[in-house]
């Protein structure tokens, strides 16, 4: 599945590697990285950016790319885990980073579109109670919302918020025009190379998956859930999957709209096609690898579609993941037990268009030694009775996927036939789980535990992949990194491997 923005776009060019050490080094060339270091770059220090596959291999190329300051709930399930300065927080800081995006792709002749951002209730009842939880919520921050009784979309509603004038645009766009001028300021952008590893002593010096090492006086992980351990982040993120649809539809409605269903159904437009306008399609989420069928999910979301928009022409399909912080807040800044050297930047909760460039903001602001005044309370914010609540209950869903997967792959001895086409199954060889696929007529047989702390992994029928159901890290079927915090592939295994052991 390929995204209506990675699609038929020629690839976006990097660098060698051309010195053994930089002052900082990110790793990463989603938006928050080529923010990051364009912001560092500008001010003169020497960047390199490593990433694994290409630019916008991973969220940002894959997202619905709504950069708006009402998201959703957002607001309002800030506020229920958070003080008020908080909420306020991330809405200047949101702010910070919108203003700074659109006045980027002004100055870049990057194609904006500007659109009321709307937050409806589907059906009357608890959904409008949260509809107009976020009005209040998204007054109280200062924004300019109104309330509307009948919003004026093709599909069910019972009310909504609505907020003039916010923005969207093709995500790719916006990367390309980053990464250029990152190479025009003399920034190093490394593409198709994994950082695999991070020494633990002294000045940083990444490990890179062809053995060569770079060191720098700082490093950014802008890599979704960040990759080294050390933060325990991967024990505080939540992985969020979700699916997008782009079709061909003449009359896609001119609005941004996102639902306060708990299965929320996103909608925009976007330029271009056959009917000249398209209507994207998102929703369907779920917490990854934990989905009983990722193409059903698709499919379901197909004919939601079809119901309430007939002659909608379907031209592309995708999905992508996103993470969740414990307390809803993203977490960015120096990673602890780091020495002051490593920092991150993650927990956009499906945000991240104007959330990561606030991170970013902040983080070459950090830098330099200081930290925004709009920044202050979120980096400050201890975690309440409800963040802890949520932590735990994040938890026990990791030890609930664990304990299912083990007894899942103990239920199944291996089988002799490959599985069928598009199929995948885990089985048990000896007392290991063995991972066996075939996909576009080639089987593959990998390892069943994920390389990042051995979750029992979980075929995802509708991308092809192995999922991992407890911090969401991908692999190919032939075993390799998609996403995540794993970065090392799986073991190959050849049949009967193991039975000696
Ligand atoms: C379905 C969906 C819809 C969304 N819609 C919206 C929206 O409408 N509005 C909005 O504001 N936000 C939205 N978001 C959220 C937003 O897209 C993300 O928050 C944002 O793109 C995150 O950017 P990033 O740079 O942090 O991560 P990414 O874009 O994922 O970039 C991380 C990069 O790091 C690289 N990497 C990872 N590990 C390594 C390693 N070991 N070595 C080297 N490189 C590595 C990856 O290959 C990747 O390219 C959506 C998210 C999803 C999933
Ligand atoms: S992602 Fe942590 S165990 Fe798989």
């Amino acid at each position: 599945m390929i995204s209506l923005w990675l699609d038929d776009r020629p690839p976006i060019p990097g660098d060698q590697l051309d010195r053994d050490s930089y002052d900082v080094a990110v790793v990463g060339a989603g938006l928050t990285g080529l923010t990051t270091a364009l912001l560092l770059a500008h001010a003169g220090r020497h960047v390199v950016v490593l990433e694994a596959r290409h630019v916008g291999a991973v969220t940002t190329g894959n997202t619905t790319a709504k950069l708006s300051l009402l998201q959703g709930t957002k607001l309002s399930t800030i506020r229920r885990f958070h003080s008020r300065k908080v909420a306020q927080s991330y809405v200047d800081g949101n702010l910070e980073g919108q203003q700074w995006l659109l006045r980027f792709c002004e100055s870049h002749d990057v194609p904006v579109q500007r659109r009321d951002a709307m937050t409806y209730a589907a059906d009357p009842g608890a959904q409008v109670d949260r509809a107009r939880a976020e009005f209040v919520a998204a007054r109280e921050v200062g924004l300019p919302v109104r309330w509307e009784d009948r919003p004026d979309l093709p599909v069910p509603t019972a009310g909504g918020v609505v907020l003039p004038d916010q923005a969207q645009f093709d995500p790719m766009d916006v990367l390309e025009a980053l990464a250029g001028e990152f190479r025009s300021a003399g920034g190093t952008l490394v593409l198709g190379r994994r950082v695999v590893g991070a020494d633990k002593v002294g000045s940083p010096v990444l490990h890179l998956d062809d053995g060569r090492r770079v060191a720098a006086r700082k490093v950014v992980l802008a890599t979704g859930a960040p990759i080294l351990d050390r933060g325990l982040y991967f024990a505080k993120l939540e992985p969020l999957r979700s699916y997008g649809f782009a079709f061909d539809h003449a009359d896609a409605p001119q609005v941004m709209a996102l639902s306060t269903e708990s299965t929320a159904h996103s909608l925009r437009d976007a330029p271009g096609g056959a009917a000249g306008t398209r209507l994207l399609v998102g929703g369907a989420g779920h917490v990854v690898g934990r989905a009983r069928s990722e193409a059903d999910r698709l499919d379901r979301l197909r004919e939601w579609t079809h119901r309430y928009f007939p002659g909608a022409v379907e031209t592309h399909a995708w999905s992508a993941q996103d993470y969740a912080s414990h307390d809803h807040v993203p977490y960015v800044g120096a990673l602890p037990r780091g020495g002051g050297d490593y920092y991150v930047a993650t927990g956009f909760d499906k945000w991240g268009m104007a959330s990561a460039v606030m991170a970013a903001l902040n983080l070459s602001a950090q830098l330099h030694g200081n930290t925004p005044s709009w920044a202050k309370p979120m980096a400050h914010r201890i975690t309440g009775p409800r963040g802890v609540g949520r932590g735990l209950a994040m938890n026990a869903g990791v030890g609930a996927a664990l304990a299912g997967g083990l007894a899942e792959a103990a239920a199944h001895p291996e089988s002799r036939t490959a599985p069928a086409e598009g199929e995948g199954r885990i089985e048990r060889e000896g007392a290991v789980p063995v991972a066996t696929s075939t996909v576009d007529g080639r089987t593959c047989r990998v390892s069943g535990l994920c390389t990042h702390l051995g979750g029992v992994l979980e075929w995802n029928d509708a991308e092809k992949s192995w999922d991992c159901p407890l911090h969401g890290s991908r692999f190919a079927a032939d075993g390799s990194v998609l996403e995540g915090p794993a970065v090392t592939p799986l073991d190959q295994r050849s049949r009967g491997e193991d039975r000696h052991e």
